[in-house]
């Protein structure tokens, strides 16, 4: 999809549609004005929606008028963003989206949105418009034979007059890369296991580094053993596709010696649980345990493009995760590159150990600060639901820095506590600890897990089993991959300075 920036009259304006948002003032002050921007001819042509009831700026709602008085625009499409007290960038960014989807299926290629007038500023309010775009275009019916080409082709963003071109474009242009990033990582989302073995992930990874400068290793089985990644190997020796592990290096001139930020991803490219096998019903979604792993690529992609002066390494462990003759059972005992014995509890808690290595690795390769993401527990959705992701960070500093990107992404993270008492639940009998920790507080007995495997370095895990995949359409996204945490890893890099510590 094409960007495009206008600065000038939003009624000179000749576009398909034009796009502004409406908000809703509640019954006491119905006779507020409802269009997020203040421009007379915008305000003209939407006034008698508005006086006979039918914009209401309820969110979700789009109204559509044609031929707009005064307006060049051959159509009018009035965006509902919710409550006018709660208007923000989210509210702005899905009202953008509903509007995207409520255009595509009528086939309309282009359309203009009015920037809306946002208390945190026109920064935030083109990447809402920008990123809630191409957010709504994407669609997850790749393999349908009779998928129709209704994406939207081009986007124009009108800034009034007077605003500050060059730095409107500069911010147009991250958002599109942002929008365009979370997108390619769905793209690997929603690929089924067939499609993307570990193999094809690496080389779609490999791609992807080539296109925007990034530097990029891929490793193989011998590698993997070489290393000693007793733990990720443990999940992958019961596969017949071979695994992968994919190191990619944002390393650009200029850039300190520290920090580096490592960033781990969960790559399950398909998790049958092993010989711990889980039940048919529903495990056709488990082509979705690389979705840590493809935010990682996304956000790499983003970041790649993006050139913050930090240097980033990212690592991928890609494997299935398979029942067979080679796989590994309850109760053998497996050692991690760290040197760490594990009890394996169960099989189908892989995901826990091929991030235990990749996340000891990266601190070999001089990470000094580690963010993971992976869907790791089902524990997590039951917490959280499909609304929130899980975070959990050792050290306060960093999850502060965390938590500043979220306000800027827009995505939903909650805290889970990671206290030494529930260590206690992972303590094994016959080796240092187990793969999993019982019943209860199965998130935070996972990310236990993971901790013992970063020793003092900072880090914030990220579980998003529950968020990177939607089970319903949402007015401004489609259901399937969400693209979950590529914003906020990509907002994480760009705002860091190595101080946060
Ligand atoms: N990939 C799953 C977690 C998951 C569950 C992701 C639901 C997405 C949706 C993970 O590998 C897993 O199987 N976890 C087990 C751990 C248990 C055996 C301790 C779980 O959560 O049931
Ligand atoms: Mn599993
Ligand atoms: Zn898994």
């Amino acid at each position: 999809m094409d960007t495009k920036l206008v600065v000038g009259n939003i009624a000179d304006v000749e576009t398909e549609c034009l796009i502004v948002i409406a908000v809703d003032h509640g019954e006491k002050q119905k006779n507020e004005p409802k269009l997020a921007i203040k421009d007379g001819a915008a305000d003209k042509a939407a006034s008698e929606l508005i006086s006979a009831g039918e914009v209401t700026g309820k969110q979700g709602e789009t109204v559509m008028l044609h031929r707009p008085q005064g307006l060049k625009a051959r159509r009018l499409l009035v965006a509902g963003a919710g409550k006018a007290k709660d208007f923000g960038h989210t509210a702005a960014r899905k009202a953008a989206g509903a509007a995207v989807r409520f255009l595509k299926p009528k086939m309309i290629k282009s359309c203009a949105f009015a920037l809306p007038e946002l208390g945190s500023g026109v920064e935030d309010a083109m990447r809402a418009v920008v990123e809630g775009a191409f957010i709504a275009n994407f669609d997850p019916d790749t393999y349908r034979s009779d998928r129709k080409d209704q994406q939207m082709k081009e986007i124009t963003v009108i800034a009034s007059n007077g605003s500050d071109q060059g730095k409107l474009q500069q911010n147009l242009e991250q958002a599109r890369i942002i929008g365009e990033s979370q997108n390619f990582t769905r793209e690997l989302v929603n690929e089924p296991s067939n499609r993307l073995t570990p193999t094809i992930f690496a080389e779609r990874a490999r791609k992807m580094c080539e296109s925007v400068g990034l530097k990029c290793e891929i490793m193989g089985p011998d590698k993997i053993k070489e290393l000693k990644m007793g733990a990720f190997w443990s999940v992958a020796q019961g596969s017949d596709e071979e695994p992968r592990l994919i190191v990619m290096r944002h390393e650009p001139q200029g850039a300190p010696e520290k920090p580096v930020i490592g960033l781990i991803g969960k790559g399950i490219t398909f998790d049958t649980g092993g010989i711990s096998i889980k039940p048919a019903d529903g495990m056709e979604k488990m082509k979705y345990d690389m979705a840590g792993g493809a935010a990682m690529i996304g956000a790499m992609r983003a970041i790649g493009l993006l050139k913050p002066k930090v240097k980033v390494i990212s690592i991928v462990c890609a494997t299935e995760n398979m029942p067979s003759g080679k796989a590994q059972k309850p109760g053998d005992v497996q050692i991690a590159m760290s040197g760490k014995s594990i009890e394996i509890i169960n099989t189908d808690a892989e995901g826990r150990l091929v991030l235990a290595d990749g996340l000891h690795y990266a601190r070999t390769l001089g990470c000094t600060h580690l963010i993971d993401a992976a869907t790791l527990t089902g524990a997590v959705v039951v917490a959280l639901g499909g609304v929130n992701a899980g975070v959990f960070a050792n050290d306060e500093d960093i999850y502060q820095h965390f938590a500043r990107g979220l306000q800027k992404s827009g995505e939903k993270f909650w805290r889970l506590p990671l206290d030494g008492e529930y260590f206690e639940q992972i303590r094994s009998n016959i080796a240092d600890i187990m793969n999993t920790g019982g019943r209860y507080g199965g998130a935070i007995t996972a990310a236990m897990f993971l901790k013992e495997f970063v020793g003092d370095t900072p880090w914030i895990h990220l579980d998003i089993a529950g968020t990177a995949w939607m089970d319903d359409n949402k007015g401004w996204m489609a259901k399937g991959p969400s693209g979950i945490a590529v914003r906020s890893l990509v907002e994480f890099v760009r705002t860091f300075d190595g101080t946060s510590r």
